[in-house]
């Protein structure tokens, strides 16, 4: 059983499918079929996404109509479209991929390329954690429970908004325990068991278990490696689907690494508005511009009537030992306040004002941060290129990661082998609610280089071991459990 998420197209599909034509004897009709279920297993093309017509693909692509029926047979015979009477058939899975679960390993010397978070700014948490000392005497005569955050880190988040051409006022700032909790008070206020959750697919890996958690459905649109985000496909989603809401992680996307842009940012504050839908901004990567900056917040755009929850983290700027995120939105947050009092009463003052004192230096030690990323990610493109020849990495202009294409879909089989090799990695499929992706791998740079290009040369002994032995080898007792846990 599939559900139909959305329709794409004709143009929007032959733009996808691009070059797809066979260069050998391969006939037309299956060359066809075949690019238009890697689209899918990609993830590029959403499962349950109505295809066009046979004549309106036809006169897209330029080929017979008799083509197109051939190729759509044939995706129907392997079990990749669903037809149904009197609607348009809907791209599919034969089998459906579970999302992957997440396994807590034991800790261990092995590679962590599963992990997207850099290490602290040592010296900034210290003097954060000293600034906290300081503050202390005043309020350790209070209770020490502040549901909406400490004043001064709602302060704080406010200013650096305003700073980024979002005016914001303290009050509108709700603090979390990280963008993952900030994301579960969101879910908790706004999505019931059964609803849609419209997100982007690839996407991080946590919304999808908040969403899963939820028993909320996820709807997707596929994200292209250039253009990014189709927002006319989204339109099209909402107005089918009536999602309760839409995520979406605008800056430096993680795993992708793509920045949408103003007229995108635009365009989405429309569709809140005119359907009626929240946008949830996920901005925990919009401090990590890399090579050019990222224009003003999502929320800065929204036309009246539109609504946008932007949701933040100190994670990846300072430090995720921290715990500090935060939910803004126009008005008053006091709903997820409550929400928020209600699942662990509110923050540790000490990581708040640590915290505090970082958000407030962070021109003074980002540049260090970020000049620290670019070479790293230079030296994992060079390791990629040297070990896995025939990857596609997707060019992102900030973020943490790289959403890498492998020649050949085995990322499933690779993670297995790169696993015995004392590498955590993380196959696509883990980054799509419906699975897929099998010739995608997520790679962070937030290790340090010799690690990275050490990581990357053993990524790259895996997958070869994978496309030469299709069956991968079980793991081994003596590591235990592969970690699967993914951030
Ligand atoms: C897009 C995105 N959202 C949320 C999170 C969770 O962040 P936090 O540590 O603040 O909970 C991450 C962490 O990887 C992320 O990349």
């Amino acid at each position: 059983m599939v559900t139909p998420t959305g329709a794409i197209s004709a143009t929007a599909l032959a733009r996808h499918l691009g070059a797809w034509r066979p260069a050998g004897p391969q006939p037309t009709y299956r060359a066809l079929a075949d690019a238009i279920r890697v689209l899918m297993l990609d993830g590029r093309v959403p499962v349950g996404t109505a295809v066009p017509s046979e004549r309106t693909l036809a006169e897209a692509l330029d080929v017979s109509r008799t083509t197109v029926a051939y190729a759509y047979a044939a995706l129907r015979d392997n079990g990749h479209l669903l037809s149904r009477q009197g609607a348009r058939s809907v791209l599919r899975l034969p089998v459906q991929v579970p999302a992957e679960p997440v396994d807590l390993g034991a800790e261990g010397d092995v590679i962590k390329l599963n992990i997207a978070a850099p290490s602290a700014p040592e010296q900034i948490v210290h003097d954060g954690y000293r600034h906290a000392l300081e503050c202390a005497p005043g309020y350790l005569a209070g209770t020490g429970i502040y549901p909406n955050g400490l004043r001064a880190l709602t302060e704080t988040v406010a200013e650096r908004f305003t700073h980024r051409g979002l005016p914001t006022a303290a009050d509108q700032i709700l603090i979390t325990s990280g963008a993952q909790h900030a994301l579960r008070l969101v879910l908790d206020t706004h999505v019931s068991p059964g609803d849609r959750v419209l997100l982007e697919q690839p996407t991080h890996h946590g919304t999808i278990l908040a969403l899963a958690r939820h028993r909320a459905r996820a709807v997707t649109i596929g994200l292209h490696p250039e253009h990014g985000w189709d927002l006319d496909q989204l339109e099209s989603v909402v107005r089918l689907q009536r999602p309760a809401l839409i995520f979406v992680i605008p800056d430096f996307h993680n795993p992708t690494g793509l920045l949408l842009d103003e007229a995108g940012r635009i365009r989405l504050g429309e569709i809140s508005a005119r359907y009626r839908v929240p946008v949830v901004v996920d901005e925990t990567t919009a401090e990590l511009a890399l090579d050019v900056a990222a224009p003003p917040p999502l929320a800065s755009f929204a036309p009246r009537g539109a609504e946008i929850i932007t949701l933040g983290s100190a994670s990846k700027t300072v430090w995720a030992g921290l715990r500090v995120g935060w939910i803004r939105v126009d008005g008053r947050p006091d709903t997820y306040a409550l929400a928020r009092y209600e699942s662990d009463i509110g923050g540790a003052v000490f990581e708040q004002f640590a915290a505090q004192y970082a958000l407030s230096h962070l021109d003074d030690f980002m540049p260090a941060r970020l000049a620290a990323l670019r070479a790293q990610r230079t030296t994992a493109l060079a390791a990629i290129a040297e070990h896995l020849p025939g990857a596609v990495p997707v060019r992102g202009v900030g973020g943490l990661c790289l959403w890498v294409a492998l020649p050949q879909p085995a990322a499933t089989a690779t993670a297995a082998a790169a696993a015995e090799l004392g590498v955590r990695l993380i196959p696509g499929g883990s980054f799509g609610p419906h699975g897929g992706f099998d010739s995608h791998i997520r790679i962070p740079y937030t290790l340090d280089s010799d690690t990275l290009a050490r990581g990357i040369g053993l990524v790259g002994q895996a997958y070869r071991q994978a496309v030469g032995d299709a069956v991968a080898a079980p793991p081994s007792s003596d590591r235990g459990l592969p970690d699967r846990m993914v951030v």
